[in-house]
């Protein structure tokens, strides 16, 4: 019990240190293989398409505040859902969203989202199987996020999600965060396009979005699986 107290005690300092430092968040970071990266590999918002990567992940990059008081973040994230009742539907979703992070007074931090944000959402077993839409949530990093050392991948970052759960480790790929231009990169007026659907392998967008075409996003998505397994 005393040593149980001890060990506790010993926690307290490490633990406080680690929330009161914004400055640890700086950087750009990204899970597993480190494929999905913030910044121009991955996202075009003025076309609101995407680059996909070899195998899914997340990635966050911090910026430390500019000269008008605003700290941004960037984030892109490259996930698969499957479907329990039938393995044969995977659902692919590829999110970009930037914005400002906050510190609040109990810890946690508050992404606001700029509105410029987008997603794409690939499921074949929907009646909509390829839809881009705005993303525009705001996000919460509750308290306890910290940074520590991987012995193979280096300084790591621990964040948890609003509801206390963990992300996944992500390590850091450049101390100064690699982001598109913080700024408006799209104006947004619609709520949602529409790119394709069923049994078409690629379709024209409609709308504000412009004319553009889907080249061979499926083909990617099922070496990304395969990838992602091995
Ligand atoms: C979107 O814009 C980028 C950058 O100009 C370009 O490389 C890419 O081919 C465009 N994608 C589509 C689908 O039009
Ligand atoms: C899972 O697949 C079944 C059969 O295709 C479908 O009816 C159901 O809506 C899917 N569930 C989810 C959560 O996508
Ligand atoms: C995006 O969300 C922020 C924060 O809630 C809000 O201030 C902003 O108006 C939203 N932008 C759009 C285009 O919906
Ligand atoms: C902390 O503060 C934020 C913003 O005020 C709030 O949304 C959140 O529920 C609070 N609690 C935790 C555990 O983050
Ligand atoms: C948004 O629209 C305004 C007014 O038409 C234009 O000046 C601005 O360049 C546009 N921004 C982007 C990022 O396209």
């Amino acid at each position: 019990m005393v040593s149980l107290i001890a060990l506790l005690l010993a926690c307290v300092p490490l633990a406080v240190n680690a929330q009161s430092s914004l400055s640890q968040l700086i950087g750009t970071w990204s899970s597993g293989s480190m494929k999905v990266q913030t910044g121009s590999g991955f996202a075009n918002p003025a076309n609101t398409s995407f680059i996909y990567p070899a195998t899914s992940g997340i990635s966050y990059s911090f910026a430390v505040a500019n000269a008008n008081g605003e700290a941004w973040y960037e984030i892109a994230r490259f996930r698969f859902t499957s479907n329990g009742s039938d393995p044969k539907c995977i659902t692919a979703v590829m999110n970009w969203v930037h914005g400002t992070y906050a510190l609040q007074s109990n810890g946690s931090i508050v992404l606001t989202p700029n509105g410029d944000g987008y997603q794409q959402i690939q499921d074949p077993c929907a009646a909509q199987s390829n839809f881009v839409q705005n993303y525009n949530d705001t996000e919460l990093l509750v308290a306890g996020w910290y940074t520590y050392n991987d012995p193979q991948l280096g300084l790591a970052l621990q964040l948890f999600q609003f509801d206390g759960s963990p992300l996944a480790p992500q390590y850091q790929v450049s101390s100064t965060p690699n982001m598109l231009p913080t700024q408006q990169l799209r104006n947004v007026t619609a709520p949602t396009t529409v790119l394709s659907r069923r049994g078409n392998g690629a379709a024209q967008a409609h709308g504000i979005l412009g004319d553009w075409t889907l080249t061979s996003t499926a083909v990617t998505i099922v070496f990304a699986v395969v990838a992602s397994v091995l």
